[in-house]
């Protein structure tokens, strides 16, 4: 690789200020050739030895190079263009490595103001450690200044590194505005307190030219863990942009009303996962690995694998995002759908519509979660998500709903059924909850024949995908889940997939089956 190519991979300060899209731009796959490459010259080629290669990271490379991204999500992070990004996952994908390297491009400029925290100070040691490694290289001229704790570039950009521990912490950045703010290890944070408050000293006089960033970076578990997965994990499919939601309500966030803005979305979020197999200077040896593979299952799960689904006590701890979860896809016309509802009016409605595979497994492709909505209002939105559907063979619903409560007009189901939005009660017999639950455990493993789940869940499916795995057993009767927890997807879930009659090969049965779907409500007739 010749020296000018080498230069346009450095981050140092003869570069100009870098915007985020120029970052973009500049793919690691060109930065770096470390073998031999189709697009290398003959007299690499030939100086490349044909048996094993030297480790392809080689030391005397990289300390060229100074920093350049590991291909895929640590990429990915550092081109992101939302206001706030959270990188999370497995322990070792170099998460704490791309948040040092993140505000390295606009130290460059003499207006940018950024404030990286860790939890504590002796976290946040080690973190400075890093970057007195990796600054001074990527940022020639660039000073340290114990006293301020701060970075200086020749330019005049400043990062400070500071620690953030307790709430009341967050009054040293008061009338203090930054263009760049990082939280390395995010989950460590009880509650969203601080982020939220920093995000008010986000804002910059050139913000036009600096862009606003908030950045956190995280393993799954720790303290934090529910609200960082509702903030930024439950909202979409992995790695996709949206619009800030409140964590409470799920709602976007808007401009308040008199805002010229008003009503519209504020800011947008985005996740990106990282695995440890992200990270060559770490997964090369395999070492690490099997450090982390020793570790009980549960610590396991979130710092390997980066799962964010496994909870203490959880009922479903097989669900599982990366064998349950499908990209959207349009469902067959041939294929028959239906849907299932728990109604609440001042808890939550959910309602799941579901798909038949050919293979008799069922998608869950499309989901409805509300809350303080009529029961005919109910209908009609019900009615124009399905517009495009075709046929709904059926729609079950929580039996309870045809009881009058009290009043005198029709029950909550027949309104809905006069609607046109037509239902058959929900099996509500003893023991129909634990068996419901059973055959959920059925429906998520793996069938040996197909050798895949009987059922799986459209990406875009978000509440159900973060309820499911979030639903703790019982704990006085492990054979039920805690009903007191946010359920109302689930117990849909359950009505609907209690209506389907059970059909892998290997339990068929030719005296009990039915084929295909059989009326069971004679006043209905479906
Ligand atoms: N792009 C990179 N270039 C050079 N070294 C890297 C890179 N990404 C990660 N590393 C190395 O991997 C180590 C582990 O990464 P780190 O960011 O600490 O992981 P995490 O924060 O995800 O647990 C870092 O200390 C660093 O030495
Ligand atoms: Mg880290």
């Amino acid at each position: 690789m010749s020296d000018d190519v080498r230069k346009q991979l450095l981050l140092n300060g003869d570069l100009p200020n870098v915007s985020k899209k120029r970052y973009k731009r500049s793919k690691p796959s060109k930065k770096i050739e470390l073998g031999p490459t189709p697009t290398a010259s003959p007299k690499e080629t030939k100086t490349v030895p044909a048996v094993p290669m030297a480790a392809p990271f080689d030391t005397e490379v990289a300390q060229d190079i100074v920093f350049q991204p590991n291909a895929g999500p640590q990429t990915e992070f550092l081109s992101s263009s939302e206001r706030e990004v959270l990188y999370g996952g497995a322990a070792g994908g170099g998460k704490s490595y791309a948040m040092l390297a993140d505000p390295l491009h606009g130290l460059n400029s003499p207006n940018f103001s950024g404030l990286l925290v860790r939890h504590t100070t002796e976290e946040l040691r080690e973190l400075i450690q890093k970057s007195q490694e990796l600054y001074p290289r990527a940022v020639p001229g660039i000073k340290w200044s114990e006293r301020k704790s701060q970075w200086i570039s020749p330019r005049g950009g400043r990062l400070w590194m500071s620690y953030l521990d307790k709430d009341m912490d967050v009054t040293r950045y008061q009338g203090q505005a930054f263009n760049w703010i990082g939280f390395d290890e995010l989950t460590q944070w009880g509650s969203p307190y601080a982020w939220d408050y920093m995000r008010s000293r986000l804002r910059s006089a050139q913000a036009a030219e600096l862009g606003l960033y908030m950045r956190a970076t995280t393993n799954p578990g720790g303290i934090g863990h529910q609200w960082v997965k509702k903030m930024f994990i439950d909202p979409s499919p992995l790695r996709e942009p949206f619009w800030a939601t409140n964590i409470e309500t799920g709602e976007e966030i808007r401009f308040p009303k008199g805002h010229s803005k008003e009503g519209q979305p504020l800011f947008k979020r985005r996740f990106i996962p990282a695995s440890l197999f992200d990270n060559p200077y770490l997964a090369e040896s395999g070492d690490y690995e099997a450090m982390l593979m020793s570790l009980p299952e549960h610590s396991r799960k979130q710092l390997l694998e980066g799962n964010w689904d496994v909870n203490e006590g959880a009922a479903f701890p097989e669900f599982n995002r990366k064998i349950h979860v499908v990209d959207p896809y349009k469902i067959p016309t041939n294929w028959t759908k239906f849907r299932a509802c728990d109604y609440g009016y001042g808890s939550h409605t959910g309602v799941v519509w579901l798909a038949v595979a050919p293979d008799e497994s069922l998608v869950i492709y499309r989901e409805l979660y509300c809350s303080k909505v009529t029961a005919t209002d109910l209908a009609d939105m019900i009615l124009d998500a399905e517009k495009e559907d075709g046929t709904i063979r059926y729609g079950v619903l929580d039996s309870s709903l045809w009881h009058n409560r009290g009043d005198t007009g029709p029950s909550l189901a027949e309104q809905m059924n006069m609607k046109g939005c037509r239902w058959r009660p929900s099996d509500r017999s003893k023991g129909s909850r634990v068996s419901g639950k059973n055959e959920l455990h059925r429906r998520l493993q793996i069938d040996e024949f197909t050798e895949k789940p009987r059922l799986v869940f459209m990406s875009t499916c978000t509440n159900t995908i973060a309820q499911l795995p979030a639903i703790p057993l019982d704990k006085r009767n492990p054979e039920d889940v805690d009903t007191n927890s946010e359920d109302h997807l689930y117990d849909a879930l359950r009505y609907g997939i209690m209506t389907r009659p059970r059909s892998s090969i290997w339990d068929f049965n030719p005296a009990t089956q039915r084929s295909g779907f059989q009326a069971a409500d004679p006043s209905f007739g479906y």
